[in-house]
């Protein structure tokens, strides 16, 4: 980590604010390009992890695609130099306006939702006198085993459209000619650590896809959607995932046909170990049982604690003292779910202390919200 960076930032940047590692991110985007292209896969970045410009700049310059789940994603991605041509869209509920954006730009392909959804980028196609390209966004009935927030794909979610459809859809499609079905998408849910669950994905998926060839859907295109957690617990051991054993289970078990080619969305694994949260200590109070350490940053800075219970490694990084105290680190919104952790192992804290919460990168900085009328908070870089 880069203590004496952060150190130099906070002595002359109001606190809190998100630190980020360029060189880290550079780092994940060289690795995740040589291991996906290793198996010829596509790999497109999942926007609604980090939207900073000085981050998507970076990764727009890998050559990577990018996934969008709006309209403002879309217009942000071609704004920074994604082609439209790597530019896909998904999102259980588009409006008209977002869909008429996208297919004025050319995008990739629309990652469909619903039945309803085919038939209104159809008739907002036939409008442009354009043939949209789509790919059905499948609930794949497929158990994440991840917090129940982030798990997308049970029949219980509302995202994708549920294998009992498919008749029902092929009969559709026959009368939507402003569509062009080109693939199959999938995504199960976010934060998954343990790779079973993308083994069971390839499977259900190699189903899928067979099914829709014997119906006459020779399709090129399979999107497994991402997923693929990082260790929160010790983001300096694994700064980086393993896209090679990630990217493996897909080379093992999915069957492609020779024509079909392999599309992933990763988000977390691209940008959350290059983002830190910095705070200062403002107060420290001591209970009975419990002491807690009362930040500059809440829950308006960092939401996943209190919305997933979600765990962030948390450092002080000025403190030199010895004693071990446990803490309640919180912030200072008007909500006990306003809490980045409990009974945190921390050196003895005081006010002033400058307090680096971890892993930030991914769903931190785009969740912000301005609750409580909170300062919007800025960003520094690491040279
Ligand atoms: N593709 C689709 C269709 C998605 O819905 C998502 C994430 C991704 C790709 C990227 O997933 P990733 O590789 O980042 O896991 N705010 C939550 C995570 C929400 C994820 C939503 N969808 C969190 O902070 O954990």
């Amino acid at each position: 980590m880069l203590k004496e960076n952060i150190l130099t930032q906070v002595s002359h940047s109001k606190t809190p604010f998100y630190y980020y590692d360029l060189n880290l991110l550079q780092t994940t985007l060289e690795t995740v390009v040589a291991e996906s292209s290793k198996h010829n896969y596509h790999v497109h970045y999942a926007f609604k992890a980090n939207t900073n410009p000085q981050i998507i700049k970076l990764i727009s310059k890998s050559g990577l695609g990018a996934d969008c789940v709006s309209g403002n994603e879309v217009k942000c991605a071609v704004e920074n130099g994604f082609e439209p041509s790597k530019i896909v869209f998904a999102g259980v509920g588009k409006s008209d306006d977002e869909i008429n954006y996208a297919l004025d730009k050319n995008i990739f392909c629309f990652n469909c939702e619903s039945m309803q959804e085919l038939e209104v980028i159809n008739e907002l196609a036939s409008q442009q006198n354009k043939i949209a390209s789509i790919a059905l966004r499948i609930n794949p009935n497929v158990d994440a085993h991840t917090h129940k927030y982030i798990t997308t794909g049970l029949e219980e979610n509302k995202f994708g459209i549920n294998p009992y459809e498919f008749e029902e859809v092929i009969v559709k499609l026959k009368n939507l000619e402003y569509l062009k079905l080109i693939g199959l998408h999938f995504h199960i849910g976010s934060q998954i650590t343990d790779l079973a669950p993308f083994k069971k994905l390839c499977l259900k998926v190699n189903e899928i896809n067979q099914f829709f060839l014997n119906k006459g859907f020779d399709l090129p295109i399979i999107n497994v959607g991402g997923g693929i957690g990082i260790n929160y617990h010790e983001p300096d051991r694994d700064n980086l995932i393993d896209f090679a054993s990630y990217f493996k289970v897909f080379h093992d078990f999915m069957e492609l046909r020779k024509n079909q080619e392999l599309h992933f969305e990763l988000g977390r694994a691209i940008v959350a170990q290059c983002g830190n949260l910095i705070s200062k200590v403002l107060y420290i109070k001591n209970g009975i049982n419990t002491n807690f350490a009362i930040l500059d940053a809440g829950m308006t800075e960092l939401i996943r604690p209190a919305l997933y219970q979600a765990f962030h490694k948390i450092e002080n990084i000025s403190s030199s003292s010895n004693s071990i105290i446990k803490y309640d680190v919180v912030g200072p919104i008007c909500e006990s779910s306003d809490c980045f952790g409990k009974a945190v192992e921390l050196p003895e804290t005081h006010r002033g202390d400058i307090i680096v919460i971890r892993s930030a990168g991914a769903y931190g900085e785009v969740m912000a919200s301005r609750y409580n009328l909170r300062d919007e908070v800025r960003s520094y870089f690491s040279e």
